[in-house]
């Protein structure tokens, strides 16, 4: 079957039906991440997006993280993100939020990770290193997720400006421009200990109203320095951590953006482009494209693969390797995205906690493979005996 022509591709991010499919399935094909020192490939398109967990101690990886990882290692997806991560110990957005600023942190983020990984089949790992900035210091969602004050046992935020996120909340501290080249200089040595620990890709947590999507975002920056103000000042910071990062780890690195703050008159698709393509500039390996949190004011159009059309766009634009998200639940619809060009990679988050091996099923609807380890060979259904291949068990 030949590719439709542009004009008969089929609707962004609308599901294709399975006979309008190539016959080889993309999001089974593998991909190589570009990266100076060669590039990364992965078995299949499919990625699994950061989540945070808020059951680390201290920034502390524990036995929670040992079994989560564990489980998402072993489902069939080309790639898992370890979740937002912090740089420093008050960049963390909660208590619980895993960290990566010291030798303890990352003497327990390798003790966790190299105990999954011997227990699952190879797969490539990218880490989301990250600083909350204003949105640091917020309890865990299922405490409710709001600002704990100093006063509860929380800790003063930094961010761009003494801007708090919710009106009734105090702002947090702006930061000198001594703390942001400590904030530098942490995302680049928390870069330096995830190659050390054998993490294969990087990437910089720029969206959702943290920090670095805080500089960008003319709600969250009203600086009057040279790091506020126009669309290049907004950018700069994050430019300058990017390119710090980038002289320090040479596998793949990306960044993930809010491609909209979805409030008239701030972050749009125009400047995220335009930031896309200064990132490519940059050395940029890959976009991860998301959107929001910047702004209670934010109206968001939610529905199936929302966020695509901007993933589309960027990918266009830039040229870069790009990866879409949010509300992709569909073997069908992720199939529809890639070969509508849309995206390289297809990034899932709360259909892989709904269903962990999603991607067998996914393999299974489009007559892919993926590869599951052997005690796991046994346990495919009837009508799904090709997934893991030409596998073959016996028993006497
Ligand atoms: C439990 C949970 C934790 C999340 N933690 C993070 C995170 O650490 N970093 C991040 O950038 N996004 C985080 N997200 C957002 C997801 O990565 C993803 O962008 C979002 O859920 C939309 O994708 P989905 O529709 O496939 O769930 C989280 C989402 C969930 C459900």
């Amino acid at each position: 079957m030949t590719q439709s022509a542009p004009s008969k591709r089929p609707r962004r991010s609308t599901p294709v039906s399975p006979l309008r499919l190539r016959r080889v399935s993309l999001l089974f094909t593998p991909f190589s991440l570009p990266s100076p020192n060669g590039g990364l490939t992965l078995a299949n398109r499919i990625v699994i997006a950061p989540m945070c967990q808020y059951l680390a101690e201290g920034g502390e990886a524990t036995d929670w993280h040992l079994a989560h990882w564990t489980s998402l290692l072993n489902s069939g997806a080309g790639m898992l993100t370890i979740e937002a991560t912090g740089v420093t110990e008050t960049g963390r957005i909660t208590h619980g939020c895993l960290g990566l600023w010291d030798d303890l942190t990352e003497k327990a983020l390798a003790n966790m990770l190299h105990r999954a990984r011997k227990l699952a089949p190879p797969v490539p790992v990218c880490i989301q290193l990250a600083h909350a900035g204003r949105k640091a210091s917020s309890a865990v969602p299922w405490q409710g997720g709001q600002l704990v004050r100093l006063d509860q046992g929380g800790w003063q935020p930094l961010a761009p400006s003494a801007l708090s996120q919710l009106p009734a909340e105090a702002p947090p501290t702006a930061m000198t421009l001594d703390d942001m080249a400590h904030l530098r200089d942490a995302f680049v040595n928390a870069a330096r200990r995830a190659h050390r620990l054998g993490i294969e890709a990087i990437e910089l947590h720029g969206a959702h109203g943290y920090l670095l999507h805080q500089f960008l975002s003319p709600i969250a920056n009203q600086r009057t320095d040279a790091y506020g103000g126009s669309p290049d000042n907004r950018m700069r910071f994050p430019l300058e951590v990017f390119a710090a990062v980038r002289q320090a780890f040479d596998g793949p690195l990306g960044m993930r953006v809010s491609a909209t703050d979805w409030v008239d008159g701030s972050w749009d698709l125009a400047q995220s482009t335009e930031f896309a393509v200064r990132l490519k500039a940059f050395g940029c390996d890959f976009i991860h494209v998301s959107s929001g949190g910047a702004s209670p004011q934010q109206k968001i159009a939610v529905g199936p693969g929302y966020q695509v059309p901007f993933a589309g766009h960027i990918r266009k634009a830039s040229g870069m390797a790009t990866t879409a998200v949010g509300l992709i639940t569909q073997a069908s619809q992720a199939e529809g995205i890639l070969q509508a060009g849309e995206a390289d990679l297809i990034a899932l988050a709360r259909a892989l906690i709904y269903k962990p091996r999603w991607p067998w099923e996914a393999a299974a609807a489009l007559s892919a493979t993926v590869t599951a380890s052997p005690q796991y060979w046994r346990g495919l259904p009837r009508e799904a005996q090709s997934v893991f291949g030409n596998v073959r068990v016996g028993q006497r």
